[in-house]
């Protein structure tokens, strides 16, 4: 049975889009239950200005929490520049993810930099961090809310002057869920061709239905893990309908059937989804949560 690796960025991705103030306890309620269901590579939370996204707040706290409580869990946060790189690396996380828009006006927009500039804070992070690992976001590969649909020859331009600053992991976004299935395809081969030496993750969003089948294609096409978020709670800022992250639970269904091995525990994915929707208000694009257990069944094999 192949190995998929799906990344869980709930807690990121998820959770930054809930307006209301998350207790720092019920975030890692939600964490204690990924656990449980099998998750091992989680995006925990990220370390940004508290102006920016305050329910990001407790960064540390969560960080703390994970790494005393589940040395065999490998948790990463996202950081948009070299402040948010040293608070991480300061908490004892030993991996994180940079992140960074393919289109100039998304990266000014999110994280009030050019994209030069954004370059040069993830090269500070790799000369001034040798020890940690880093997977650099590229968000808007596949189109952005100011800019419309992005090429791929500007991706690889970019992929390669991160390559040339020791970058060798990357996750390409579909940040707002316009990404189409033959763009995926040809964005994935193309990248992985070009730079056979990196690691390539997808992270897709579930804006237009299109999410498993894109996150699906990735894989198919040199993607070696994609990211999900449980229940498909999520949004975008700067894209008002746009949903969240394809649902952990969707996905891993779909793989199992499929012959691929996810070590997830489906029964545990979908109670902490309903967990989640029971204790978090927010817009969730996930299907299985909403099946009863019976029918459920009727998806298992026989
Ligand atoms: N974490 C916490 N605080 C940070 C920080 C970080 N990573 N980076 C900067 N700050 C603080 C500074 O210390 C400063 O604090 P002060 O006002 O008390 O002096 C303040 O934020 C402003 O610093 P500055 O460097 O001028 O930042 P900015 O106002 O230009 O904002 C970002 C830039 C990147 C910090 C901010 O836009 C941000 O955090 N964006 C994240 C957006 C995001 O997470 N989007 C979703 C994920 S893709
Ligand atoms: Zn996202």
């Amino acid at each position: 049975m192949p190995q998929v690796k799906l990344v869980e960025i709930g807690p990121r991705d998820g959770f930054q889009s809930v307006n209301e103030f998350i207790p720092t306890s019920l975030k890692t309620a939600v964490i204690d239950r990924l656990v449980e269901a099998g998750l091992r590579k989680i995006q925990i939370t990220s370390f940004v200005s508290p102006k920016a996204i305050p329910q990001m707040k407790g960064a540390r706290q969560v960080s703390e929490y994970v790494l005393t409580k589940y040395p065999a869990v490998e948790p990463f946060a996202l950081v948009p520049n070299l402040t948010g790189a040293k608070m991480a690396v300061a908490a004892g996380l030993k991996e994180i993810g940079p992140v960074m828009s393919l289109s100039e006006s998304h990266n000014m927009a999110n994280i009030r930099r050019s994209v030069e500039e954004s370059l040069e804070e993830t090269k500070a992070i790799r000369q001034q961090f040798p020890d940690t690992k880093i997977t650099q976001d590229i968000a808007t590969v596949f189109g952005c809310p100011f800019e419309g649909r992005m090429r791929v020859e500007p991706l690889l331009e970019l992929l390669g002057r991160l390559h040339a600053i020791g970058i060798r992991d990357f996750t390409l976004c579909d940040t707002i869920g316009v990404a189409y299935p033959k763009q995926v395809t040809e964005v994935f081969q193309k990248a992985t061709a070009a730079f056979p030496d990196c690691g390539f993750g997808a992270h897709i969003h579930d804006t237009r239905n299109m999410g498993i089948l894109n996150s699906y294609l990735a894989l198919q096409n040199g993607a070696s893990s994609v990211q999900t978020a449980i229940g498909g709670l999520g949004g975008c800022p700067f894209a008002p309908g746009a949903s969240g992250n394809t649902a952990t639970e969707d996905i891993s269904y779909m793989l199992e059937r499929e012959g691929y091995a996810t070590g997830l525990d489906m029964d545990k994915l979908v109670a902490t989804a309903r967990f989640l929707q029971a204790n978090v208000a927010g817009n969730y694009s996930g299907h299985h949560a909403a099946i009863s257990a019976e029918f459920r069944e009727m998806g298992m094999p026989a």
